[in-house]
């Protein structure tokens, strides 16, 4: 059966109590809830990674997680990556070096990439490649993100 739970968390930054559905996604609860729909609903199987979110800093598949896995973590969805207007340097990486792909998957791979670049400054190629491998473009811009990882790593 169906309940709803209280969960606190922290969602970009921000503390927040809400009630969610037992058997609700982590993928609905975010663009359905909370209105943060950069994080997009692609194959809802946990293989393309365009639900990729971070959760205490790791990245994971929202839509194979429930929402009530949430209580006690903190979220971090796209949209929490600019802070004052100013976009976290791995989006403007994106932007400098073409990486920047359809709404689709560049906001799971933004985020694999942040999530990489956050425990690892100075990643090789087959880093990037391990970081990116559960994020699927149709269209094949991987050289050019591959880059742009690359620019905002501290070398
Ligand atoms: S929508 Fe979650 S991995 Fe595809
Ligand atoms: S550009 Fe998004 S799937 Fe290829």
């Amino acid at each position: 059966m169906t309940e709803k739970i209280t969960i606190n968390f922290t969602v970009n930054g921000e503390k927040e109590t809400r009630e969610v559905y037992s058997d609700q996604t982590l993928l609905k609860f975010i663009r359905e809830v909370l209105f943060l729909t950069g994080t997009k609903e692609g194959c809802e199987i946990g293989e393309c990674g365009a639900c990729i979110v971070l959760l205490d800093g790791k990245p994971v598949n929202s839509c194979l997680i429930l929402a009530v896995e949430l209580d006690g973590k903190d979220l971090v969805t796209i949209e929490g990556l600019s802070k004052n207007g100013e976009l976290d340097r791995v989006q403007q990486a994106f932007i400098d070096h073409a990486a920047l792909q359809c709404g689709y998957c560049t906001p799971g791979m933004v985020l694999s990439a942040k999530a990489l670049l956050d425990r690892n400054p100075n990643p090789t190629d087959q880093d990037i490649n391990e970081a990116l491998s559960g994020n699927l473009c149709r269209c094949g811009a991987y050289q050019e993100i591959r880059v742009a990882i690359k620019a905002s790593s501290n070398k």
